[in-house]
């Protein structure tokens, strides 16, 4: 590789590490202050969740599952919980069918909801760089939502809808069968590890999934409430430098 394009690199892999909010590597002075981002509409943090939803998947041994392709169709047109009248377009999920690292957040937000994609907004912008802060791409990965219609004024789901639709992002998931599942704030945590403990808590805490203790879930802050709070960037940095360890072998 020529010395241009190693620099290349190099300079484009520290603009991600300064993006997502990370000041020092190692004991090295900082590199820069985080960069500021505009800033976005205040929206409190969800409320913790009355109800855990039911898991369909039982069993812990590794068995064969449906297809995502499957798991699909039989969503359909879905009208299983109120959000069907108001949505657009429903937001299955995208990305690698046999991913070792799945991206979980709550449910889809106007520019999803407009395009039928997870996380391409502003929100998903912040999430693709950090998915390429631990050397990812993101078509590497599998990215899906709590709720697969999206909650009108982007509010939280509400737990009736996380109740009908959470069957099936657990089905993606046993058909995917990461190794490791990063979930994105209060919803997709509370809903994967079936907990009312809220995301400061379980943050960072490397955690069995539930239904498959062959696979990893760790929590991290969503990306939407890092472009409100950048301060928290570091935290998140410092979770996703756990899961790329984990999936390196060296936690
Ligand atoms: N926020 C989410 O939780 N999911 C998306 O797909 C987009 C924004």
């Amino acid at each position: 590789m020529e010395l241009d394009e190693l620099m290349g690199q190099a300079v484009e892999h520290l603009r991600y590490l300064r993006e997502i909010g990370v000041t020092h590597i190692g004991e090295a002075a900082p590199l820069a202050s985080p960069i500021p981002e505009p800033s976005m509409p205040k929206r409190p943090e969800p409320p913790v969740l009355f109800e855990a939803p039911p898991l369909l998947v039982e069993s812990p041994a590794p068995r064969k599952t449906e297809t995502l392709e499957e798991i699909r169709a039989e969503l359909g047109d879905c009208r299983r919980c109120k959000l069907w009248s108001t949505r657009t377009n429903l937001v299955f999920g995208e990305g690698n069918p046999q991913a070792e690292l799945m991206f979980v957040g709550e449910g889809p937000g106007a520019d999803e909801d407009a395009s039928g994609r997870p996380f391409i907004g502003r929100a998903g912008q912040l999430l693709t760089r950090m998915i390429e802060a631990i050397e990812f791409k993101r078509e590497d990965v599998y990215i899906a939502n709590v709720v697969k219609s999206r909650p009108p004024g982007n509010r939280a789901p509400e737990p009736d809808e996380v109740r009908a639709c959470s069957p099936f992002l657990f089905r993606q998931i046993a058909a995917v069968r990461p190794k490791v599942i990063v979930t994105l704030g209060n919803p997709a945590t509370q809903a994967l590890l079936q907990t009312r403990v809220g995301i400061t808590q379980l943050r960072g805490r490397i955690q069995d999934y539930p239904a498959d203790a062959g696979i990893k879930v760790i929590p991290t802050f969503h990306p939407a409430y890092l472009l409100r709070s950048p301060d928290k960037k570091r935290e998140a940095w410092e979770d996703l430098k756990k899961v790329r360890a984990f999936l390196r072998g060296e936690e």
